[in-house]
Formats: C-alpha cells, sequence, structure tokens
C-alpha cells in the first residue's frame, strides 16, 4: 500500500489530537515533525516509536515530505502554508485558513497553480454523525429546514496569564485574527452553509463579558437567513463556567427536531408535540435515537480527527479535491468578515454571493 509522507508543523495542543487521529489512518506515515520548541517535537516523534525525524525549523523538514499538517498560531498558517505550496508539497492546514482574504487567496492560488491538495482541518462534517445527519436532511424525510441552531458552550483561555501584554499567548493577541467567531466559529458557519445554501443576509453581535482575557469578542450569537428561507443560528462562548449543551446541533424541520449530540455522538428525533395550548405547554420532551456512533479504540470523542485526515490522505493519493478545499474554506472566512464589519457599522450583513461555489476573485 502506497503511504504518503506526512509531517507535522505545531506541536501544540491542537496537534496532540491530530495524532491520535492520525493513528487511526492506515495509509500514512509521520516522517518529520517541527516545533520551535524541541522539547515538543521530539515528545511528538516519540508517539510515533521515535521514527519521524525532529526538526525546530520547518524550512528544514521539506525534502522529507509528500504532505504538512499544519497547526501552529493563525498569523503563521499564510507564510508556512506558501513555504511548502512553493515546494510542492501538498497542505492540511489548521483552521482558520489565514488571517486575510488577500492571504487566503494567494494560497489557494498558489496550491492551484501547482496542482497541490489545500485542505481546510474542519473535523466536523467528516464526523460519521455530521455526515449521517446531512443524509438524512439530504434524504427529505423529514422536510424542509426551519432553523439551524449551532451550540458550542466551552472556557477557552481562562487559564492563560494575560496581564503581561509582552508576554501573551498567542491566542489573546491580534495574531488570532479575530475573535471566538473567526477562531471558533468559522467551523459552524462552514456546516450551515453546507447544511443550509446560500446565504442572503445575517448579523452577528459579540461580548467580552465574562471572558476579559480576550481582545476581541470570546461569546458571539450569529443569525443567518438562507435563500431557502431557513434561519441559521450560531451562539458559542468561551466563557462557560456551566453549560447544559456543551455542543450541540438542533435542526428544526418541517417534520420534528433533530438533534446531534457531540458528546454522545447520536442523533435524537424530537417529535410528538401537539399544538401549543393557552393552558399549558404541550410539548413532548421525549425523543427516539435514530442513530448512535460507537467509538472505537484510540479514538478520541469529540474531535474524531481521523475522518478528515484520511479524507486528506485520499484526495492526495487519488487526486480529488477535498471536501473542506481552501476556496470552501474561504467562503466561511467571507462570511465572517462581512458580518464583522456589518456589527461595526451597525447594519445587517448582505451576505449575498458569498456562499458556495461563488468565489469571485
Ligand atoms: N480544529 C479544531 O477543533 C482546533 C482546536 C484547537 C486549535 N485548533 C487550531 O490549531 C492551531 C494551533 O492551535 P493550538 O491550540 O494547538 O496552539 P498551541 O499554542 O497549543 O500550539 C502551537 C504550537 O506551535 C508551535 N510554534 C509556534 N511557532 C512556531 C514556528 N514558527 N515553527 C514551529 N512551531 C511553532 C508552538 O511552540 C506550539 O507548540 C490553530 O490554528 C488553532 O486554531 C483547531
Amino acid at each position: 500500500m502506497k503511504k504518503l509522507k506526512l509531517g507535522l508543523v505545531g506541536c501544540g495542543k491542537m496537534m496532540a489530537t491530530h495524532v491520535s487521529g492520525v493513528k487511526l489512518v492506515d495509509n500514512v506515515e509521520i516522517v518529520a515533525v517541527c516545533d520551535i520548541l524541541i522539547e515538543n517535537a521530539k515528545e511528538f516523534a516519540e508517539q510515533f516509536g521515535g521514527n519521524p525525524k525532529i526538526y525546530t525549523n520547518y524550512r528544514d523538514m521539506v525534502d522529507d515530505v509528500d504532505a504538512i499538517m499544519i497547526a501552529l498560531p493563525h498569523d503563521l498558517h499564510f507564510e508556512c502554508g506558501m513555504f511548502f505550496a512553493q515546494h510542492n508539497k501538498h497542505i492540511l492546514m489548521e483552521k482558520p485558513l489565514a488571517n486575510t482574504e488577500e492571504e487566503c487567496i494567494k494560497l489557494i492560488e498558489e496550491c492551484e497553480k501547482r496542482n497541490l491538495k489545500l485542505m481546510c482541518a474542519y473535523p466536523v462534517p467528516y464526523k460519521p454523525g455530521v455526515v449521517k445527519l446531512k443524509e438524512l436532511i439530504d434524504s427529505g424525510e423529514y422536510g424542509e429546514i426551519i432553523q439551524f441552531s449551532a451550540w458550542t458552550e466551552q472556557l477557552t483561555g481562562s487559564n492563560i496569564t494575560f496581564d503581561d501584554p509582552l508576554n501573551r499567548h498567542w491566542l489573546l493577541t491580534n495574531r488570532l485574527g479575530g475573535g471566538q467567531l473567526f477562531s471558533h466559529g468559522c467551523h459552524y458557519i462552514d456546516i450551515m452553509l453546507w447544511f443550509l445554501g446560500e446565504p442572503v443576509t445575517g448579523a452577528h453581535v459579540g461580548t467580552r463579558n465574562g471572558t476579559p482575557w480576550m481582545l476581541r469578542e470570546g461569546t458571539s450569537a450569529v443569525v443567518m437567513k438562507f435563500e431557502n428561507g431557513a434561519i441559521g443560528y450560531h451562539g458559542a462562548t468561551w466563557g462557560a463556567r456551566g453549560t447544559r449543551l456543551g455542543y450541540d446541533f438542533q435542526i428544526q424541520t418541517e417534520k420534528g427536531l433533530l438533534e446531534y449530540e457531540f458528546d454522545n455522538d447520536e442523533i435524537r428525533l424530537y417529535n410528538g408535540s401537539g399544538e401549543h395550548v393557552p393552558q399549558g405547554h404541550n410539548e413532548s420532551h421525549s425523543y427516539t435515537v435514530l442513530w448512535k456512533h460507537s467509538l472505537v479504540s484510540g479514538e478520541h470523542a469529540n474531535k474524531q480527527t481521523q475522518h478528515e485526515i484520511k479524507h486528506f490522505v485520499e484526495c492526495v493519493l487519488e487526486d480529488k479535491e477535498p471536501m473542506t478545499s481552501g476556496r470552501m474554506a474561504l467562503q466561511s472566512l467571507r462570511i465572517i468578515w462581512a458580518l464583522y464589519n456589518a456589527e461595526q457599522n451597525n447594519t445587517m450583513a448582505d451576505l449575498r454571493g458569498l456562499g458556495f461555489g461563488a468565489v469571485k476573485h
């Protein structure tokens, strides 16, 4: 079996998740690892039996690899991606693709010019439960979507020291390129585009309440209207000190509510509510489990990055276009930038022409 020679750049928190994912993929071999902190690179190399070569400068590993997985601070995505593209290496890039539209377009065009695969590491659309949810919606069995709500509630960044402005972690600086919506919400804007199609209009509000360590919003609410009439809602916080929903998708359809619950990795159908009556509620809270994933040994319950890595490796080896290609990833970022601009100007964002298949430059 042909194995893709993959290098890892940026051996931090997210790469640790990718390491458990990559171990579940057959046709890939980790041949080199890099981190500016050599002890991080060594620790990751040990996880592959000490076989990968260890580097502190990613430029030095270029001859070892066919492809590269990049999990660096956001402001380094572009320069690192361009370096490997210019050396004809395929790229699996952590989200967000890059911090500006200009950088995204340059990187996309460099890869296209050289027939290289550029894929954004959005794990969610490859999760078996989310793939199943999309199949259920596409089957038409549940009718039209009324509203798709994506919830993510977590505590992120609160334990990072932020009182020394000269020594701040990149997450708490402009290196992040935006706030919670840009950094994390991009996953869910991408998912809504996949499920709901072309967006027409939308608005974002963000707040730093409860997340004073963030330079921009730590909590984000987005509402968007789509061409098909559906409403998309994104409610997310990095300031949750408690949560009931955790990570959760709720899709109200004509036939009932479909929920994808990340922690249990299951899809539920809630239906059977009668007409709302003035005397009291008449909603049914009981549900049927339509699908449940059984984790295989070594699988990371929430991140499950083996599915996206497998897709990337297949796309390279079989010369296929990745589902979350650089171009596709740019769509969600364009929408986020339009939402941020509108928020600053106190207006609704005009999102027409920013959806799938509509990259114009
Ligand atoms: N897909 C997801 O669900 C998800 C979740 C968390 C983070 N991420 C993404 O992963 C990326 C990294 O985030 P993280 O939380 O792992 O950050 P991190 O700070 O934990 O890790 C970054 C690593 O990069 C190293 N590094 C910094 N500059 C370098 C350089 N010039 N050369 C080599 N190594 C360098 C650091 O030493 C560190 O080990 C970001 O793009 C982030 O958005 C994705």
